[in-house]
């Protein structure tokens, strides 16, 4: 009869016998799963773990500034920021195939996580697989699923001789939050939404651009803001927003304007394999077009995505 308790004592032996006296690298990209597996092993090992955080440039709000806020101020750990948004932007331009688009940027990622991890050594890669993954790989035949292609440094570790350690390898989601909160990762980073590899650069149809990303960001910031507000966040499975690739004409004052038009899509699910869209009440919407449209200088029109998955998949691209 194991206890959460039990399995981080285990584990924090296991793993310290294991690295010895060497050095471990990690993405850490702020999702539950990275998270739980980074402070697991730095307690373990220390500062021997860096852990290696990617901003592409396409997260969300204030995110590049939150994750090294909680984990290198807050939580202590050796944390090395990697600012690569004009590399991956420049790669984006005029790219406007979603399969181009999330090919680029997983690519990009394995690159400037190579380059890094080179410069830093260290002879272990640590990774938060869970469960999950592990059934979902050996269901699909491959090595990993190609949902999560982008989260996996696929060939890195062979190429530069790096032994993988998976301490998460067989817990389910709900441990690994439970292990989490034991290891005083705050709420809002085990409880957040999911959020895909590829970032908003999926969620932008067409081209990315600095001014759509700033235009999505904040469109999305506001509707999140609004489902945490009226106790909606946490009866949702993922709520966000999306930004078309499309204008439509309103008017502002007494003027002509002719500006973006923001979807927002808010799911309910188990794990994503199917999903019902979420009947959020009318005043919520209401409130969220008339934020969006007030506040966000480009954004112009607000619909509200009611297709489930299937037909529909939860991310538009
Ligand atoms: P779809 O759009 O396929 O999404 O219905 C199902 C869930 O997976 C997330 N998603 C991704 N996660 N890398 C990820 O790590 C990806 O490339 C990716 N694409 C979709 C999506 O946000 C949803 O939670």
């Amino acid at each position: 009869n194991w206890t959460i308790e039990d399995f981080l004592e285990r584990k924090v032996e296991e793993i310290r016998e294991e690295v010895g006296d060497g050095k471990a690298i990690l993405g850490l990209s702020g999702g539950v799963d990275s998270s739980v597996a980074a402070v697991l092993v730095h307690k373990a090992i220390g500062d021997r773990l860096i852990n290696i955080f990617v901003d592409h440039g396409l997260l969300r709000l204030h995110e590049e500034k939150e994750v090294p806020m909680v984990f290198k101020d807050k939580l202590g750990l050796n944390l090395d920021v990697v600012r690569a948004k004009d590399r991956f932007l420049k790669r984006l331009q005029g790219v406007t195939d979603p399969e181009e688009k999330r090919k680029i940027i997983g690519e990009e990622f394995i690159r400037v996580f190579e380059e890094e991890a080179e410069k830093l050594g260290g002879r272990f890669l640590v990774q938060g697989t869970i469960y999950s993954d592990v059934i979902e790989s050996a269901a699909s035949g491959k090595e990993t699923a190609k949902i999560k292609s982008h989260h996996n440094v696929g060939g890195l570790p062979e190429r530069m001789n790096l032994k993988i350690i998976e301490p998460l390898r067989y817990l389910f989601k709900d441990e690994v939050r439970r292990l989490g909160e034991l290891l005083g990762i705050p709420g809002e980073i085990l409880y957040r939404h999911p959020f895909p590899g590829p970032g908003l650069g999926i969620r932008i149809i067409g081209e990315v651009t600095e001014d759509k990303l700033r235009i999505l960001k904040e469109a999305d910031a506001i509707f999140i803001e609004l489902l945490k507000e009226s106790g909606w966040y946490e009866k949702v499975w993922q709520a966000f927003a999306v930004l078309l690739d499309l204008k439509t004409v309103g008017v502002v004052g007494d003027e002509r304007a002719y500006e973006y038009v923001i979807a927002l899509r808010a799911v309910n699910s188990v794990e994503g394999m199917t999903a019902d869209w979420s009947k959020l009440p009318y005043e919520l919407l209401d409130e969220a077009a008339r934020r969006i449209c007030n506040r966000v200088k480009g954004a112009g029109r607000v619909v509200y995505d009611i297709t489930s998955k299937p037909p529909a998949t939860i991310e538009w691209e």
